[in-house]
């Protein structure tokens, strides 16, 4: 009896390798970039465990799997992002199902970064990738040029941390009434400084991961009582293997339209702006009259694009009307639910976002 085999002409950094291996499925995989077949070993290496994903809009979703070979149906859904920045509003949940969706691309465009989930599978060399606050993208060039330096400062940070907790009374924190004060003492200091590695560990041990700031735009967000931070063992990994997939990314500190005029015919960008009227968890509130008007100059120009823009939280429907002559196709996708509305209200929801393409 035949066995079937995979064949990836073009394996980029890996992400069918990936996906076939975690299906138990062979695969001969081709690859001429010297460095690629280097980013492909490494992530074929490591550990990654599948995550589940369900999307609302089942019509759609049938016409959209159909796209794709049968086997692949599953296996692309199944890829999963290390957590590296824990950031608002971030798609780890849905990156494998939108990278699904991109087209054959030059040079891969993200210019509202954030936490960077999909460029974690669309990063190729020459890609250009840009946010506004300075601290992240900060953090962002570290992990690209210096990540031992990322990697020995969480660690010492980390491990003053768990010193700090073994001394204290379980009880006693679990109830407030008694908290290690180091996570304190680096919020103050990012808060005077911005310094991205403080950035960094305030994000791995706040409340839910939630990046949340004040109006003078001072991170607020408390230590999460019950958690001790991801292990340095595996944040170092994270951080390798992320190191690995960004080499030749650059991060630029911009406005998106800034960025977004370098893009050409035949690169892919990927929007993922802050969603308009939500003033409390982004630096920056979305004026949408400029905003539509750059999507009508990236269609005129050629370049394809997707748009992960608004959807519906709980009952409320928060669709915003993107105008329809500006793209082809509108999906839902599920992101579970929402931890910034648990922090805020108490209440869980569950999330549903609307992806826009333009092709
Ligand atoms: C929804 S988040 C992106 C999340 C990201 N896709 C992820 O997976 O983590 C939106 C990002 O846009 C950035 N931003 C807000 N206004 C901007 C602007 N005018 N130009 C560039 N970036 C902006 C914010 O700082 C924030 O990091």
């Amino acid at each position: 009896m035949y066995r079937p085999i995979l064949i990836v002409p073009f394996a980029g950094s890996g992400s069918d390798c990936v996906a076939a291996k975690e299906l138990g499925i062979s695969f001969l995989a081709f690859e001429n970039d010297p460095e690629y077949v280097e980013i492909c070993k490494k992530r074929l290496s490591m550990d990654e465990s599948p995550k589940e994903f369900t999307h609302l809009n089942k019509k759609k979703e049938k016409q959209r799997v159909a796209l794709l070979p049968k086997k692949l149906q599953t296996a692309r859904m199944l890829t999963t992002v290390p957590s590296l920045i824990k950031w608002t509003g971030s798609k780890r949940s849905q990156a494998g199902l939108i990278a699904d969706l991109m087209p054959t691309y030059n040079r891969y465009f993200d210019p509202f970064l954030g936490g960077g989930a999909l460029l974690y599978i669309a990063a190729v060399p020459g890609s250009v990738a840009g946010d506004l606050y300075e601290p992240l993208i900060s953090l962002w060039n570290l992990i690209q040029m210096e990540p031992d330096k990322v990697i020995k400062d969480y660690k010492n940070k980390w491990t003053d941390l768990n010193k700090e907790l073994d001394a204290i009374d379980t009880n006693k924190i679990k109830k407030g009434e008694s908290i290690p004060k180091i996570f304190y003492v680096v919020r103050k200091h990012f808060n005077e400084t911005h310094d991205p590695l403080d950035l960094n560990f305030l994000m791995r041990t706040c409340v839910n991961g939630i990046v949340r700031f004040n109006n003078n735009g001072e991170f607020n967000n408390s230590f999460h009582l019950s958690r001790r931070g991801m292990t340095p063992e595996h944040f170092k990994k994270v951080v390798e293997s992320w190191h690995t997939v960004i080499q030749r990314v650059e991060f630029v500190c911009q406005d998106y339209d800034e960025t977004l005029a370098r893009a050409e015919k035949d690169d892919f960008v990927y929007l993922d702006p802050p969603y308009a009227g939500n003033k409390q968890r982004y630096i920056e509130n979305l004026d949408l009259e400029r905003f539509f008007d750059t999507l009508e100059k990236l269609n005129q120009r050629g370049v394809k694009w997707a748009l992960s823009f608004d959807g519906k939280r709980g009952k409320k429907d928060l669709t915003h009307n993107v105008p329809e002559s500006l793209y082809k196709r509108q999906l839902y996708l599920t992101s579970g639910n929402s931890a910034v509305n648990k922090v805020l209200n108490g209440s869980i929801e569950q999330v549903a976002e609307s992806l826009y393409l333009n092709y």
